[in-house]
Parts: structure tokens; C-alpha cells; sequence
């Protein structure tokens, strides 16, 4: 059974109309692909199952159980995680305090609360430890990392809050060539914990190395839901292009200069 379902969801921006019944299933340990053109809905689409955006029809269940009423807070405790592309850090802050923003784990001393050091930096490196992240060390702040550990620390903040499915939206679009691997590891170490992924990504080499499935985005609508064992590049670009018209495609290929 489907872990997250949705199911022919609608929205618009005012006058312009974004999604047109867009349906996607993610089960337990399954990686998705979700991928499509710039502006095709990928983002908006995500949004509506954080609960950050409210869609105008259809539905969205964890276990069966209707979401859409919940408030984003009710839905990451129901299991919903989504790590933005910005990865949201603070930059000038260690491993630790990024991992625990705002729930510093804390001791009584005399009655008074003080934030537990020992305590958090050891969670912390059970975190980086469980994920199999590579850092130079958590006690420096994460901007001086590079954007593949940083995108480590914001999977390890996600981790924290027990999730069942993981939204990454286009993790390794900023990083080093050699970094990829390393995410593309972390997204294999979610599956492996029985947690669903759906990563939205344009490097469709890396899509097509870590997904189970591939559902295309076109022009707000699904336009295809594809095995990736088998599938392979030329099924899903001429689904982003042209929808699944694979002549439509051809065609854009050889206007594009056949990349
Ligand atoms: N908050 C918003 N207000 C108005 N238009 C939006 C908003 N968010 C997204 N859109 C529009 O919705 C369309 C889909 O955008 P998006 O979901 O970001 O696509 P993708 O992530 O696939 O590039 C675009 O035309 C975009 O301009
Ligand atoms: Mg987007």
C-alpha cells in the first residue's frame, strides 16, 4: 500500500492555472523521481503536500488518512518532511545547533533550563554517523562547508524529526560533480531505513541512478509514471518535452541540436 497518495490535485495562481489534476503514490523505502520542465508545477506540487501551499481540488492521504485538512505542523508530525532548496541553515551556526534549530535539547540545573551542549553534539553525531555523512568536523559553522555536506546537515535535521517521506527539491543542483555521489548515497541510506523519497531533480542521469519510479511533470500534468529499470533517458526526456508525444519530442531534440 501507497504510503503518500495524491490524488488529482488542482491549483491556481489567480488567472494562471498550474496544476491540472496531478495524481502521485510514494510507498515506504521507494524513491520517486519527480521531474519535469522549469515551471511545470514540481515545486507548487510539493508545497501542497507540506501544506504550504492549499490546493483548489483533490487530495492528499498518509496511510490512507485524508491530510489536506492538517496544518503543515501536523503534517511533519504525521511524517512529512521537505528539505528546500535553499536547505534553510544557518550558516554562521555549527553542525549541531542547524540539526536542533530551535529544539535544543535541554537540563534542569537548580530549576533552571540550559541547553544540553553534550547532549546535542552527541545526537548530532548519531545523526551524521546513521546517515554515513562525511563532515570535516560539527563544530564548525556550516557555511564554511561546501554544499554537499551542507545538503548532509539538512538531511540530518530532517532525520531528527522521524520522518517517513523525504521531498528534496533539486539537492544536487549546486553541487560539485564529485559531491553528487555522496548525496545520491544519503538518498540510498533514506531507502534503505524504509523511509519514501521524491526528488525533484533536472540531472536526470542521477534520477535515473537512485529512483524506483519517475513520474513526469508537463505543463502541470502528469504526463508520464515510469519503472526507471525500465525506462531509460529517451522515455523520460521526450515525456518532459513533449508530454509523451515521443514524435513531438524527436522533433524538439533536433531543434534543440539533438542533445
Ligand atoms: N506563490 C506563487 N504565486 C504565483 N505563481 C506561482 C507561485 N508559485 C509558483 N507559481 C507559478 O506556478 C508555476 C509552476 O511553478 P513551480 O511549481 O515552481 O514549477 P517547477 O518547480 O516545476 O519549476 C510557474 O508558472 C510559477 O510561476
Ligand atoms: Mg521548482
Amino acid at each position: 500500500m501507497s504510503l503518500l497518495k495524491i490524488e488529482g490535485i488542482t491549483k491556481s495562481f489567480g488567472a494562471v492555472s498550474v496544476l491540472h489534476g496531478v495524481d502521485l503514490t510514494v510507498g515506504a523505502g521507494e524513491v520517486v523521481g519527480l521531474v519535469g520542465d522549469n515551471g511545470a508545477g514540481k515545486s507548487s506540487l510539493m508545497k501542497i503536500v507540506t501544506g504550504m501551499y492549499t490546493a483548489d481540488s483533490g487530495s492528499v492521504t498518509m496511510d490512507g488518512e485524508d491530510i489536506v485538512s492538517n496544518t503543515p505542523g501536523e503534517r511533519r508530525a504525521k511524517g512529512i518532511e521537505m528539505i528546500y532548496q535553499d536547505l534553510a541553515l544557518a550558516k554562521q551556526q555549527d553542525v549541531a545547533s542547524n540539526i536542533f534549530l530551535g529544539r535544543e535539547p535541554t537540563r534542569s540545573i537548580l530549576g533552571m533550563q540550559f541547553v544540553d551542549g553534550k547532549k546535542m553534539r552527541d545526537e548530532a553525531q548519531a545523526m551524521i554517523d546513521r546517515l554515513g555523512a562525511r563532515l570535516p568536523a560539527i563544530n564548525r559553522p556550516v557555511g564554511s562547508f561546501s554544499g554537499g555536506q551542507q545538503q548532509s546537515v539538512a538531511i540530518a535535521r530532517a532525520l531528527t524529526f522521524n520522518p517517513r517521506i523525504v521531498i528534496m527539491d533539486e539537492p544536487t543542483a549546486a553541487l560539485a560533480v564529485r559531491e553528487v555521489q555522496g548525496v545520491l548515497d544519503l538518498i540510498r541510506q533514506l531507502k534503505r531505513e524504509g523511509i519514501g523519497v521524491i526528488l525533484i531533480s533536472h540531472r536526470l542521469n542521477d534520477v535515473l541512478s537512485v529512483t524506483d519510479r519517475i513520474v513526469v511533470l508537463h505543463q502541470g500534468r502528469a504526463a508520464a509514471n515510469l519503472v526507471t529499470a525500465e525506462s531509460d533517458m529517451t522515455a523520460v526526456v521526450s515525456a518532459i518535452v513533449g508530454g509523451g508525444d515521443v514524435a513531438e519530442a524527436a522533433a524538439h531534440e533536433l531543434s534543440a541540436g539533438g542533445d
